[in-house]
Parts: structure tokens; C-alpha cells; sequence
């Protein structure tokens, strides 16, 4: 009887251990004024083309007028299908070769695409490219804390059926991942874990796919579910995605949750947008180009540019009061 109770008891220990773990941190100070900014790009490794290398030089000199502290990336680093193993040169092709300019030489934060799925998807989480270009950091969930801010980055890829159960001519690498549900119940235990004891002044969620969008791809009905009501009760103040090719801000209509979307750092132009008169609609552009972000104590302010550097949409929040232009 001792030992069944005994069994039982161990059983049950590893149990928990399995079923949650904390994500994985990585400190980044702010400056020393306490500002922190940063840029925000995805769906761009081309190797250069489709304006990718046009897209990464605008980077280079916004990053400088902002002194930017990190860039971070929203997936589908590497067109068509990832990369093809640790040692496939689109790395270097698609990422150092292209994104060369000084203000970029920092460490950048990558989640993983629906398209880095169709690869070796644990390729791109290797320290082998971090050991070819030091500035690579991707992994499939992951908090980055500066202090001034939080930012929780988050595996959305399986929560997408479709990609499990209508693959089509597509194969995904579903490695590491185990079954579906118990990886996204687990994920998101972890997540609102992290979220409800954040004491940041901010906090920003970054995942590959859109909640929100009026994009080609359009909202994504499971993170609709499973994620947003986490979100709208730990007081998150950007969800920042991917996945549409275009450059869009959305406002919650239930919360002061806004969705932004930069997912234009290459192929773009589809011209397809749905819903234009959407409710929350801010802003929508379906061209090139990528996003920055400024935080301070009291201010954020993000801004929109478009393949030549213009502005073309900024959004300032403040702790105080909310406004947008
Ligand atoms: C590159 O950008 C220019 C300027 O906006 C645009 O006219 C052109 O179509 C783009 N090229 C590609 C291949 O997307
Ligand atoms: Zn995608």
C-alpha cells in the first residue's frame, strides 16, 4: 500500500513537470534614458528578392535614427518551405547577406512560421546558426524582459487544424511537438502563468499568426478561442503578428488590445483585403515594409513604413490615454 501511495505520489510529480514548464527568458536591459525600441519584421527570407534587400536597407536606416535595441521577427523566415537543415546557406543568403547595415547587427527574436514548418523546423532553433550569425535567436516559445517591457513569443502554428488535418500537398515538422492538444493546453498554461505574474510596464505578445486581420488569410478562428481571452484578462497592450503580407492596425472592439500586423518584409502587393469596413479597422496597406517600436515609462509609439522609409501609419498609446492617428 505504502509503495502504491508512493507511486502514485512520484506519478503525479512528474506528471505536473511534463504537463508545464516555464518558457524560457532572456533579459534584454532598455537604454539608459529607460526607453527601449525595436523593429518588427516577418515573412521576408527571399534572398533578396521581391524587395527584400530594399525593405532591409529602409530597416538599416530607421534602426539607426532610432538607435533600435533588438529586431524582432514574426516567422516565415525562409521561403518556400524553411530551411532544409542547419546547414542550408538560405541562412545566409536570406538573413546575414541581406539584413548587413550597422544598426541591424543586434540580436534578433524569431518565432516560427507556418512555411518554416513545411522545413526542418528544429534547423532554425539550432546553436549551430547562432554559431554562423551571432544575432539568430529563434525558438518556438519565448519571453524576452527588458523590465520596461515583457514580451511573450508564442508557438501559433499548432493551433491551426488545418495544417494537422488538410495538409494538401504540404508536410509540416511536427518533431518536438507531440500531439496537438496537450502541446497548445500546455502552451497556453505556461503563457497566462508568465502573463498573470508580469510586472512589466508593458506587455506584447508576438506570434506568427494574425488574431485579427483583413488580410488574405483573414482572422485565425483557433486563436480567436484558445488565445485572445487570455490576453484580454492580463491587460496585453500589442499583439504583434505576421502571416498576412501586409502592414495593418486593428483595434479590439472588446478590449484596448491593438493588432498589428508586419508581415511585409518581401512578397507582398496581393491586393486582396476582406472586411474593409471592419469595426477597429485603422489602418491597412497590403505593399512592403515593416514596423518600429518606441516604448518608454509613460509613451509608446509605433510606426509603419513603407519600402522607400516613409511613415504611413503611427499609433501612440500612453498609459494614460489612448489615442491613434
Ligand atoms: C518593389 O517596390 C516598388 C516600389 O514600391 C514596387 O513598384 C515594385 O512592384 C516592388 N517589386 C516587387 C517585386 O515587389
Ligand atoms: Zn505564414
Amino acid at each position: 500500500m505504502m509503495s502504491f501511495l508512493f507511486t502514485l505520489v512520484i506519478s503525479f510529480g512528474l506528471c505536473i513537470l511534463c504537463a508545464s514548464a516555464e518558457l524560457q527568458r532572456f533579459a534584454h536591459s532598455s537604454k539608459h534614458d529607460g526607453s527601449l525600441s525595436f523593429l518588427v519584421l516577418g515573412d521576408w527570407g527571399r534572398r533578396g528578392a521581391y524587395n527584400q534587400s530594399q525593405v532591409a536597407f529602409q530597416m538599416g536606416k530607421v534602426g539607426e535614427k532610432l538607435d533600435v535595441d533588438f529586431v524582432v521577427s514574426t516567422g516565415d523566415n525562409f521561403y518556400d518551405n524553411g530551411l532544409t537543415s542547419e546547414h542550408d546557406n538560405a541562412f545566409e543568403e536570406s538573413f546575414t547577406k541581406i539584413y548587413t547595415a550597422k544598426s541591424l547587427q543586434k540580436q534578433w527574436y524569431s518565432v516560427l512560421g507556418n512555411h518554416d514548418y513545411r522545413g526542418d523546423a528544429e534547423a532554425q532553433l539550432s546553436p549551430v546558426l547562432r554559431e554562423i550569425d551571432s544575432r539568430w535567436l529563434c525558438l518556438r516559445s519565448f519571453i524576452v524582459d527588458s523590465e520596461l517591457v515583457e514580451i511573450f513569443f508564442v508557438d501559433t502554428t499548432p493551433f491551426v487544424d488545418d495544417y494537422f488535418t488538410e495538409p494538401q500537398e504540404h508536410k509540416y515538422d511536427w518533431r518536438g511537438i507531440g500531439p496537438q492538444k496537450p502541446y497548445i493546453t500546455s502552451l497556453l498554461k505556461d503563457l497566462e502563468l508568465a502573463l498573470r505574474g508580469s510586472t512589466a510596464k508593458w506587455k506584447i505578445v508576438v506570434g506568427h499568426h494574425a488574431i485579427r486581420s483583413v488580410g488574405h488569410h483573414g482572422d485565425t478562428q483557433q486563436l480567436i478561442n484558445q488565445l485572445l481571452p487570455i490576453l484580454q484578462a492580463n491587460n496585453i497592450d500589442f499583439y504583434v503578428n505576421g502571416h498576412d503580407h501586409c502592414l495593418e492596425h486593428i483595434s479590439d472592439t472588446e478590449s484596448p488590445i491593438e493588432f498589428l500586423t508586419s508581415g511585409a518584409g518581401s512578397k507582398a502587393w496581393r491586393g486582396d483585403i476582406k472586411q474593409m469596413n471592419r469595426k477597429g479597422l485603422n489602418f491597412f496597406y497590403d505593399g512592403q515594409g515593416f514596423m518600429s517600436v518606441k516604448l518608454t515609462h509613460t509613451d509608446a509609439t509605433i510606426e509603419f513604413y513603407d519600402v522607400f522609409g516613409n511613415v504611413i501609419h503611427r499609433l501612440t498609446s500612453s498609459k494614460l490615454l489612448r489615442s491613434s492617428m
